[in-house]
């Protein structure tokens, strides 16, 4: 059955002089999340916002924040961004080793929020193989986490084809898979027909003369893309 695709824009590429004003604009557009991108300058080398902003941005949007953190130590930091209200929160497995991942997951649904996990365009996506099940997400990375603005990295969509048929394995037809980095107008349809759900969009959307123009653009592009997967 067809789904439409989310676009999740990164207010990483936002003004942070008028988050607010940025922040409307792309509801009023009809993105799907707001995509928050949270890094630590250790996991990744750039360092930008955390807990108590993820509280502020809960009181001036209805729409749901899906919270990627790029962080050395999500455990102790995940009640926190809970407590902050993030809807769907994200963690990178590279942070997690052993049966940590399977922690995580677990702290983030006895909240009452989304679980997914995020792989680096380095890490296969077999890592996933014990904890697939139980996500309601998997980000894969198309550029190496840290920066908005980088150019998308050719065949990551071959991995998302790869985590769609693995969930669907694991018998998770429910789960989401969403694409980071480097994502517009160019590189949105190859990722949507391999099976995204989930687009993060930096600079297409916040760079461009008419963000909610090129927020619809790459909607409908991506949307074609999976109509054409489907037939
Ligand atoms: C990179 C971040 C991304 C990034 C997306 O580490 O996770 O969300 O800001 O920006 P664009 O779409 O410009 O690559
Ligand atoms: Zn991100």
């Amino acid at each position: 059955m067809f789904q439409p695709v989310k676009i999740a824009p990164s207010i990483l590429s936002a003004d942070f002089m008028n988050l607010e004003r940025d922040i409307a604009m792309i509801e009023q557009a009809g993105a799907g999340y707001v995509h928050v991108d949270v890094m630590d300058g250790h996991f990744v080398p750039n360092l930008t916002i955390g807990v108590p902003h993820v509280k502020q941005l809960k009181h001036i949007t209805s729409l749901p924040l899906d919270v990627h953190l790029m962080i050395s130590n999500p455990l102790v930091q995940l009640p926190w961004f809970l407590e902050a209200g993030a809807d769907m929160v994200t963690v990178h497995i590279e942070a997690l080793e052993g049966q940590w991942a399977d922690r995580a997951v677990e702290a983030i649904h006895e909240a009452g929020a989304q679980a997914c996990v995020a792989l680096k365009p380095n890490t296969p996506a077999d890592v996933l193989s014990s904890t697939i099940g139980k996500l309601d997400m998997v980000l894969i990375m198309s550029v190496e986490p840290g920066f908005s603005g980088q150019g998308y990295i050719e065949g990551s969509e071959d991995k998302v084809a790869q985590v769609v048929s693995m969930a669907r394995e694991a018998g998770n037809d429910g789960m989401l898979i969403e694409v980071d980095g480097g994502i517009g107008l160019k590189t949105v349809e190859r990722v949507c027909a391999a099976g995204a759900d989930v687009i993060v969009c930096g600079n297409a959307v916040y760079a461009a003369e008419d963000p909610a123009a090129a927020l619809a653009e790459i909607e409908a592009l991506g949307n074609k893309a999976r109509l054409a997967a489907l037939a």
